[in-house]
C-alpha cells in the first residue's frame, strides 16, 4: 500500500522536475506528465524503490489531455492515505502587447495548458477519490502575475487569475468532502520560464529588466528549494485553509 499517489504535471523540467525528485520517497507513488520524459527520474526512483510512471503527452491539446486524465485516474490504487494532484505545468507564452495577441492557436494553446488540462485532471481525481478514506490534496501552480497585472503578459495573467478562480469554485464544491484545494504561487523561480520571459523583447515586454535584474543579482529561487518549501506546505495541518497563497509566505 502507498501511503502518498502524487500526480504532477510538467515534471520534465524546471520546476516540476525539482518537485519530482522531491517526491521521491518510500511510501510514494508517483505518475508524471509532460511532453518528454526523464531518464534520470527513472533512476532515481528505481534506486529509490519508488514506483513511477512517466507519461508523454501533450497537454495543450485538450483531447489529449482529457484521455490521459481518465486513463491516469482510472489506474489509480484505491487504498492510499493521501491523494496528491500538483497541477505545476504551465507556459508563458504567447508574450505580447494585447493589441498584438491575434494567433488564435498561441491563446488557445495557452488556455488549454494553463486552465483547460487543469480542469480535466481534477475532474478525473475528484471523481476517482471521492468517498476514499484518505487526504485529497490540489496544489495548482499559480503565479503572481494572476493576481497583478503584467505588460506583456495578458494571456499568461488571464490564466493565472482562471486558476485561482477555478481552485476557489473546486473548493467552495469539494471542501466539505475533505478536498483541500491550494492556487500557490511559487515566487520568481531559476527555470527555463525565466530563461523565455529573458529572451522577450522589450517591445512586447516592458518589464524585462527586472527580470535580468534578478537573475544576474542571484535573486531568483531555486526549483529544489522552492519544491521542498511546496511539499512542506502540503504536509501541514492547516493546509488547504489559505485557498490563494503565496510560498514566500512561509519561510
Ligand atoms: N519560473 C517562475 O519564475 C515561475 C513564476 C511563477 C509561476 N510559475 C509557474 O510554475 C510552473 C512551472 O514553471 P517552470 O518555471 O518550471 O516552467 P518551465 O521550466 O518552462 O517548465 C514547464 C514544464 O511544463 C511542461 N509543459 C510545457 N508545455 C507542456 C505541454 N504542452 N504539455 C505537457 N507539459 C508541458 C514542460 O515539459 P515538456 O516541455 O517536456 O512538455 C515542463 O516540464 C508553471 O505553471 C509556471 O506558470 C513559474
Amino acid at each position: 500500500m502507498s501511503q502518498t499517489i502524487a500526480i504532477l504535471t510538467g515534471a520534465s523540467r524546471g520546476l516540476g522536475a525539482a518537485l519530482a525528485r522531491a517526491l521521491l520517497a518510500p511510501g510514494t507513488q508517483l505518475v508524471t506528465l509532460a511532453r518528454r520524459t526523464d531518464d534520470e527520474l527513472t533512476a532515481l526512483a528505481s534506486a529509490q524503490g519508488v514506483k513511477l510512471e512517466q507519461i508523454s503527452v501533450d497537454l495543450a491539446d485538450a483531447n489529449a489531455a482529457a484521455q490521459v486524465a481518465e486513463r491516469v485516474c482510472a489506474a489509480l490504487p484505491r487504498d492510499a492515505a493521501r491523494y496528491l494532484l500538483i497541477n505545476n505545468a504551465g507556459t508563458v507564452n504567447p508574450v505580447a502587447n494585447a493589441s498584438g495577441l491575434t494567433d488564435p492557436a498561441a491563446i488557445g494553446a495557452a488556455f488549454a495548458l494553463n486552465v483547460t488540462s487543469v480542469m480535466l485532471l481534477t475532474a478525473r481525481f475528484l471523481a476517482t477519490t471521492q468517498g476514499l478514506a484518505a487526504k485529497r490534496q490540489i496544489v495548482n501552480i499559480s503565479s503572481g502575475a494572476g493576481r497583478q497585472p503584467t505588460a506583456g503578459w495578458a494571456v499568461y495573467c488571464a490564466t493565472k487569475a482562471a486558476l485561482d478562480m477555478y481552485t476557489r469554485v473546486v473548493n467552495a464544491e469539494h471542501r466539505e468532502h475533505g478536498v483541500q484545494a491550494v492556487s500557490l504561487a511559487p515566487g520568481v523561480v531559476d527555470t527555463g520560464m525565466q530563461e523565455t520571459i529573458r529572451s522577450s523583447g522589450v517591445e512586447s515586454f516592458p518589464g524585462l529588466a527586472r527580470f535580468q535584474d534578478l537573475k544576474t543579482s542571484g535573486k531568483l529561487a531555486s526549483p529544489a528549494d522552492v519544491a521542498q518549501r511546496i511539499l512542506a506546505l502540503t504536509e501541514r495541518d492547516d493546509f488547504g485553509q489559505t485557498e490563494i497563497d503565496d510560498i514566500r509566505n512561509y519561510a
